[in-house]
């Protein structure tokens, strides 16, 4: 195992967000993210104005995490980004830059798979014991995987279509809400009522999720209101919000449980993007009072795409030697587990 102060300067590029960050010895020193807002008028990601706006973001966005750090690149020990998955031209600006930085200060190159880093953000603050279970909910994914160690994970079911995130995000750009609409979703959930509206459950096998159904029946259930009144969305916003949140939550916590307790696993946690949702936040921490789970719930800022899960999860496979050569390249779909 390395000895010494080990400085991983990590760049995370895979969609929307230009981040960096340096972590020492397993220690967040640094976090900066870059969102790119340009995104918001079109209901969703422009791939292309996202790698545009990374190619802008990445010099800056790395100099302040080394500022941040108070470290200069000199004293880095290796740079790890994120190689897969992700949109394919914003990933190649981050894979291009980290392989600049090491190949121009001769570094070490650790390629991360951005999913696995949402499960390891858990391990920025916390130390979970294993068997670990993690909820992943992103834009992009669903997924209840089971953590032996830290990078020994598997992938025990997933969406067969939508990511809960898309769900949210699709729902809010049919009630006229910019993107991304998860957060906006729960904030307006929060002053409605969750049982006012109905809407089905989709019943999947095994730890299968399917998100498809709920999209199109909010979308049939709005075209109807909105027959009888244009109006109904604006008029029903919070109602609407806290049913189809409440309906999301639901799907996703049966699915947790039905994990939880086939496996007898008692530590478990949430991540990913949607993993920030207060209703989704509240629902883990009471079910780990109902059946005895030790529940764990990263911070905003680690729920979200950011570097220091990047950095996390090089750390880790740096103490492993797991390391990439320069001829890596970034892939928009990767199986890692
Ligand atoms: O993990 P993430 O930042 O990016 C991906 O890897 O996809 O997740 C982004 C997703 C978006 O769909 C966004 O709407 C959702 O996370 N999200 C939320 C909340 N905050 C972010 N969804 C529901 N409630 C939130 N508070
Ligand atoms: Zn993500």
């Amino acid at each position: 195992m390395p000895t010494g102060t080990i400085n991983i300067l990590a760049i995370e590029s895979s969609c929307d967000e230009t981040s960096a960050a340096v972590i020492q010895n397993g220690k967040v020193l640094s976090n900066t993210i870059a969102t790119q807002k340009v995104h918001e008028r079109y209901g969703g990601v422009v791939p292309e104005l996202a790698s545009r706006a990374h190619m802008q973001n990445i010099v800056p966005v790395v100099d302040a995490a080394l500022a941040d750090a108070g470290v200069s690149k000199n004293e880095i020990t290796a740079v790890a980004f994120t190689q897969a998955p992700g949109l394919i031209g914003s990933l190649l600006v981050g894979a291009c830059f980290a392989k600049a930085f090491a190949q121009a200060l001769n570094l070490p190159l650790i390629a991360v798979h951005h999913m696995q880093a949402h499960v390891l953000a858990h391990f920025i603050e916390d130390k979970p014991e294993f068997p670990f279970l993690c909820l992943t909910v992103s834009g992009g994914h669903t997924q209840i995987v089971l953590c032996r160690d830290h990078l020994n994970m598997e992938v025990l079911g997933e969406t067969i279509d939508d990511a809960a995130g898309e769900a949210f995000d699709k729902v809010a750009k049919m009630l006229g809400l910019p993107y991304p609409g998860g957060p906006l979703i729960d904030k307006y959930a929060a002053g409605g009522d969750p049982l006012r509206f109905k809407f089905p459950m989709s019943e999947m096998k095994d730890y299968e999720f399917s998100f498809s159904g709920i999209k199109t029946s909010v979308l049939y259930f709005l075209q109807a209101q909105r027959k009888i009144d244009p109006d109904f969305a604006e008029k029903n916003m919070k109602d609407i919000c806290a049913s189809v949140q409440h309906t999301i939550i639901n799907m996703l916590m049966a699915k947790l449980r039905k994990a939880a307790k086939e496996l007898n696993i008692k530590h478990i946690g949430i991540a990913g993007g949607v993993s920030a949702n207060s209703g989704l936040r509240k629902a883990i921490k009471e079910a780990g009072e109902k059946y005895g789970w030790q529940v764990y719930i990263p911070r905003f800022e680690y729920c979200t795409d950011n570097a220091a899960m990047i950095g996390i999860t090089g750390y880790y496979k740096f103490l492993k030697g797991d390391l990439a050569d320069m001829s890596v390249s970034p892939t928009a779909r990767a199986t890692w587990a």
